[in-house]
């Protein structure tokens, strides 16, 4: 008979609301000084990037339009599968347009690599990356970012946007998912 294990979960702060807040603020008015005099466009990457988008727009001068697109990399796990499909496409256009792709957190890069390789060749003014969180020491494929909230350690990490299983994503700071 198969012996029933339950498995605890618990969440440790690792940066917490009012640091990621400033630091959000501090992003914000650095692409609103790169950009002044032009029109920015924002990339939001569903569902994880929805937080950090939202936020970061509020605080960007520059006139902004805002586009979603949904990309799975990673199933119901922790481990990535290196396997990326479109689930859902922008809905305008690109062309001629001052493009920042805004991404939750780069793990190997995998999806971003495949993402910013597809934005190219609708021949976007100018493409630009700016991601929430930045995990180095996981990278597998090269990918440069233009704009980065924090570099974190090689932890799977929950809140803000980012899931585990679907769960966590309203925490309002950035927590280490511990299992037990
Ligand atoms: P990459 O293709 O390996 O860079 O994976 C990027 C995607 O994997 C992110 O957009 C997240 O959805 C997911 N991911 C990577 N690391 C984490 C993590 O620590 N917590 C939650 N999701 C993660
Ligand atoms: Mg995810």
């Amino acid at each position: 008979m198969e012996e029933e294990r339950k498995m605890s979960e618990s969440v440790r702060v690792l940066i917490e609301e009012k640091k990621l807040n400033e630091r959000i603020a501090e992003l914000g008015a650095q692409i609103s000084s790169d950009y002044e005099g032009e029109e920015v466009c924002l990339i939001c990457i569903l569902k994880g990037s929805v937080f950090f988008t939202c936020e970061l727009a509020k605080r960007i001068t520059v006139p902004v339009t805002l586009d979603f697109m949904s990309v799975s990399s990673y199933g119901a796990s922790t481990v990535s599968s290196g396997v990326i499909q479109v689930k859902k496409d922008l809905d305008e256009s690109i062309e001629n347009k001052n493009i920042i792709v805004i991404e939750d957190i780069i793990d190997t890069g995998r999806t971003l690599k495949y993402l910013l390789e597809e934005l190219k060749k609708r021949g976007p003014k100018s493409l630009k990356l700016c991601t929430m969180l930045d995990k180095p020491d996981r990278r597998v494929v090269d990918v440069s970012t233009d704009y980065t909230g924090f570099e974190i350690p090689d932890e799977f990490v929950v809140g803000y946007g980012l899931d585990y299983a679907q769960r966590y994503r309203n925490l309002p700071y950035i927590g280490i998912l511990e299992l037990g």
